[in-house]
């Protein structure tokens, strides 16, 4: 399919499916895919590594504050893979643990993370033409995108499919664990002060819970060769 200089916003609750979805989307576009949670991720990460997340889980965002100035979050690609790099350094294992995504939510909810993250996003994606996936994407970070997705599903799916992705990566969580943590997050990310998470009012609804990524993809490009009146390459 050929099309033009777009960028689609993926948005939702978490573990839905956003990152694996827009991700695949982007290879089948031919856009660049940007996964705007590993940012928080990162910020996350650099936090706890300076140890300004407290004993109960509160942030010192003063020393936060001053400390990003020396944080240089950027992503690499690497065998069709985008990996989010610290300076030198691959963290993408380390974001993806639990402990972060215990923290993440309290510090994306700081506003001056969220200039500071929102900052990178657009210059990250200023040559257009991007998959962004988020909470605020389509809201917030680009309220003019020219088609955004809303993404839910079940909540005991969701959980199912964070647990399992954790069992891959050689981790042992609880499923309770797990379920309890995502709807700390949605809760969070949804009543946050600062962009929190909602639907845009012009967002397609994609609920996956009985979905596969093949009728996910059939949908999405359906819906965008609708609205940008665009026709399937012929295949010989
Ligand atoms: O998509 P994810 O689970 O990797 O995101 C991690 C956290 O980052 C999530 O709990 C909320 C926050 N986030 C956000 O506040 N805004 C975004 N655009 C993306 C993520």
């Amino acid at each position: 399919m050929n099309v033009p200089d777009i960028i689609i916003a993926v948005d939702g609750y978490s573990s839905t499916g956003k990152s694996s979805f827009a991700k695949a989307l982007s290879a089948r576009l031919g856009l660049l895919y940007l996964d705007s949670g590993a940012m928080y991720r990162g910020v996350t990460l650099h936090a706890m590594e300076k140890g300004l997340v407290r004993e109960d889980g509160s942030i010192d965002s003063e020393a936060l504050r001053a400390s990003l100035g020396g944080l240089e979050l950027h992503f690499e690609r690497s065998a069709g893979k985008s990996l989010l790099y610290s300076g030198a350094r691959c963290i993408e294992e380390q974001i993806r643990t639990l402990e972060v995504s215990a923290h993440v939510s309290p510090v994306s909810a700081i506003p001056f993370v969220r200039e500071w993250v929102d900052e990178r996003l657009h210059s990250f994606a200023r040559e257009g033409r991007v998959v962004m996936d988020g909470r605020d994407i389509g809201t917030t970070v680009f309220p003019d995108a020219q088609l955004k997705i809303f993404m839910t599903a079940d909540e005991k799916v969701r959980a199912q499919r964070r647990f399992d992705e954790l069992c891959a990566k050689g981790q042992a969580p609880v499923l309770e664990d797990v379920l309890e943590n995502l709807r700390e997050r949605d809760y969070i990310d949804s009543h946050r002060e600062v962009s929190p998470l909602r639907q845009a009012a012009d967002a397609f609804v994609l609920d996956n819970s009985a979905m596969s990524m093949e009728e996910e993809l059939a949908w999405a490009t359906g819906l965008i060769q609708g609205r940008f009146s665009l026709l399937e390459a012929p295949t010989c």
